[in-house]
């Protein structure tokens, strides 16, 4: 892609500091096992304002009359490039994504002595990572000893990441773009695994049907751990053990969604194993879906962040008395929060390139309001384990439906809309297989 947007964000991040100096690092490389790492994934907001994916770099923007943009990276190492890959090296690197100058990750603190003499501000991540607060710090003391020369360290330490936060929570058409593509295929995935769902499978073969079509399409990663899990496991909010064979009669809950040029895609899906839900699978089935379609109604520009969750809620206390699950009017469920036996989570979250994704949730003491540009989930759910209080015939039953939700001026756009999650098309779907 081009280089400008990562140009631009730069620019705006420099505006809202005003003065003073940013230091972003990307993220460490993480060692699995003895010398082996883990898939190296950058960390968000460097990428989001770089579009420099290697590890071991720093971003540092200097707020002046004259604002800059530097880089430190990597060098070229042909003997460290025969084994490991490409690296851009700091003149390359300057030259292709924009920055106004790029030294060498070694040259890193010296050249940060000199670019935090005399700044009234230094902006990092603070507490993200405790190695790197104290690297800034000792930099910082660095600096503080050449008090006797006339040079000043900055006395004021803010955390970038509200800054961030608040740029990467509105999403622009490109980044819309990319959010679309991955829910398409995301989608697309949900959809390959209710077709080679059966009973006598385990769920890694269907979360193994997840990952083929996420990287058939170019989406090498899962966005987060795929959930795959059969019956009572769908039960366990974090189930990721996905190690047991799936059984005729129970259900399936799929929490899964790709990772596409570094964003998210979040998408959960219920379906029944054989491919028909029984009649209490189908009660608690559409009471889930019908709070889910409440909230995605709510989530719309000018609505508060927590009208989705409480619209999900009201027909939720409703539904969860209808069905004996609950006892008491729908203002009483709600006030003694008797919900949460059987939903005891929120109803959605930010997505973006994380997959809970940053940005606030409320300004001051409220609920912050819904705007365009806004990615968020909306993934109501019913998670109902034995015990005597309940009728025997709910026992086991873990139902969640999660969209991807984008404000929009309209109202809102469903990006995962394409995987089914009406009863009748999801019985249809599996029919076909
Ligand atoms: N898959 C993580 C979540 O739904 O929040
Ligand atoms: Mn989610
Ligand atoms: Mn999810």
């Amino acid at each position: 892609m081009s280089i400008h947007p990562y140009i631009e964000r730069r620019r705006h991040l420099i505006e809202l500091m005003r003065q003073g100096i940013a230091i972003i690092p990307t993220a460490p490389e993480i060692m699995r096992n003895a010398d082996t790492h883990y898939a190296y994934r950058h960390d968000s907001s460097f990428y989001y304002l770089s579009g420099f994916a290697e590890p071991e770099a720093v971003l540092v923007l200097v707020a002046a009359d004259t604002p800059k943009s530097i880089l430190f990276c990597r060098e070229k190492n042909l003997e460290r490039e025969i084994w490991d890959g490409h690296r851009h090296g700091p003149d390359a690197a300057r030259e292709q994504f924009g920055f106004d100058e790029a030294y060498p990750i070694t040259q890193l603190d010296e050249k940060l002595v000199e670019l935090l003499a005399n700044q009234p501000a230094l902006y990092c991540p603070l507490g993200a990572e405790v190695g790197w607060d104290q690297h800034i710090l000792r930099i910082r003391s660095a600096v503080q000893e050449k008090s006797r020369s006339g040079i000043q360290a900055p006395d004021q330490i803010q955390d970038v990441r509200s800054l961030l936060g608040e740029m990467r929570l509105f999403k622009d058409e490109h980044e819309l773009g990319i959010m679309r593509r991955a829910a398409e295929i995301s989608t697309s995935a949900h959809r390959r695994a209710m077709q080679f769902t059966r009973p006598g499978k385990y769920e890694y073969e269907i979360e193994a049907e997840l990952l083929h079509e996420f990287c058939a399409h170019g989406a090498r990663h899962p966005a987060y751990t795929s959930i795959v899990a059969g019956g009572a496991n769908a039960c366990v909010l974090h189930y990721v053990g996905n190690n047991t064979q799936l059984k005729d009669g129970d259900l399936l809950l799929i929490d899964a969604g790709c990772e596409l040029d570094s964003y998210a895609s979040d998408i959960t899906r219920t379906f029944p194993i054989n491919g028909k839900f029984s009649g209490p699978q189908r009660d608690v089935y559409q009471l889930v879906l019908d709070a889910q379609f409440a909230a995605i109604e709510s989530a719309k520009s000018g609505n508060s962040w927590i009208a989705p969750h409480d619209a999900a809620l009201n027909v939720l206390a409703k539904g969860f008395i209808d069905l004996k699950l609950c006892s008491g009017s729908v203002d009483e469920v709600l006030e003694s929060e008797s919900y949460k036996k059987f939903y005891m989570h929120r109803t959605g979250h930010w997505l973006g390139m994380d997959v809970h994704d940053v940005g606030n949730y409320k300004t001051g003491d409220s609920w912050r309001t819904l705007q365009p540009g806004m990615v968020l989930t909306v993934e109501p759910g019913c998670y109902i384990r034995p015990s005597d209080d309940v009728p025997q015939a709910f026992w086991n039953i873990g139902i969640r439906i999660e969209d991807d939700v984008a404000i929009n001026d309209d109202g809102n756009e469903v990006l995962t809309s394409a995987a089914p999650k009406a009863m009748a098309d999801i019985e249809e779907l599996m029919k076909k297989s």
